[in-house]
């Protein structure tokens, strides 16, 4: 039986390359995209053109009706879920804490935060085995912000992504009995189009000579790490953390 995947947020940079991995590897992969319809559409048609299965589903997931559809489209066209990734994940441009405003936080931790919780709480209902699922594997993906606190540049996305990994931590505990393990990676610097975001698109070229292996690291890397942690090779990791950061 094939396994089922659902990425979220990915029809782009680390969520796209988790894609095309995971379908490589053998997953039925569900791609998730806000509104980049053609990236995703793109992925998809490579995943295709491969012999692979996948879908593009159109979902936010900061909100719980898009979640909902997400999660209802996987199941009517997959019929069961194995593995989910909470990949999707925003920052606006660098300020200082005292420039950002609480829309601003409260967009940050929407997408970040109650997004991630959201797909974690549809992924679990589906894969425990206290609901008659087989099990599964979650992978949160979060960054290295987490640790430094990403001063004079967001210092809210960073908080962000320390709620997630206090969940993937908690969450692990709490559904380890249930067959599911939860776990977590910490990008560093990945040359995607994220940073464009954050008001400098070649962000990660200004900052590699603080990287132990002086360079920028590739999305596909960082998808490496997360399929490791989906698959079976990673069987008694939950709870747990790779850093995909160049020694940083
Ligand atoms: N790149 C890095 O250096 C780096 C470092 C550490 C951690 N990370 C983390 O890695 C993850 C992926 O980052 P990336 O660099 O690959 O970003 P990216 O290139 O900007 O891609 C972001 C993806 O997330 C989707 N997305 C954003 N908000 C969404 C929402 N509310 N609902 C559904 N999809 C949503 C986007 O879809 P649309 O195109 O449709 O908007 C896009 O597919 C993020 O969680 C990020 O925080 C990245």
């Amino acid at each position: 039986m094939e396994k089922t995947l659902i990425v979220t947020g990915g029809s782009r940079g680390i969520g796209a390359a988790t894609s095309l991995l995971a379908a490589r590897e053998g997953y039925k992969v569900c791609i998730n995209f806000r509104k980049d319809e053609v990236a995703a559409v793109n992925v998809m048609t490579s995943i295709k053109a491969a012999g692979g299965v996948a879908i593009a589903c159109k979902a936010d997931i900061g909100t719980t009706a898009g979640v909902d559809h997400l999660f209802r489209v996987v199941d009517e066209q997959f019929g069961r879920l194995d593995g989910l990734v909470n990949n999707a994940g925003i920052l606006e441009t660098q300020a200082r804490l005292a420039d950002i405003d609480a829309d601003r936080l409260q967009r940050i931790f929407q997408t970040n935060v109650i997004g991630a919780f959201l797909c974690a709480r549809e992924a679990v209902k589906r894969m425990s085995t206290k609901n008659k699922g087989d099990g599964g594997a979650i992978v949160n993906v979060s960054s290295g912000a987490a640790i430094s606190g990403a001063p004079g540049e967001y210092v809210d996305y960073a908080a962000s992504k320390g709620a997630m990994d206090t969940m993937t931590v908690g969450l692990a505990k709490e559904v380890a009995e249930e067959g599911i393990r939860v776990n977590g990676v910490r990008p560093g610097f990945i040359y995607t189009d994220i940073h464009a975001d954050g008001g400098e698109p070649d962000r990660v070229d200004r900052v590699k000579a603080f990287v132990p292996l002086k360079r920028g690291g590739t999305a596909t890397e960082v998808a490496e790490a997360i399929l490791w942690l989906l698959s079976d090779k990673s069987s008694f990791s939950t709870g747990t953390f790779i850093d995909v950061s160049g020694g940083k």
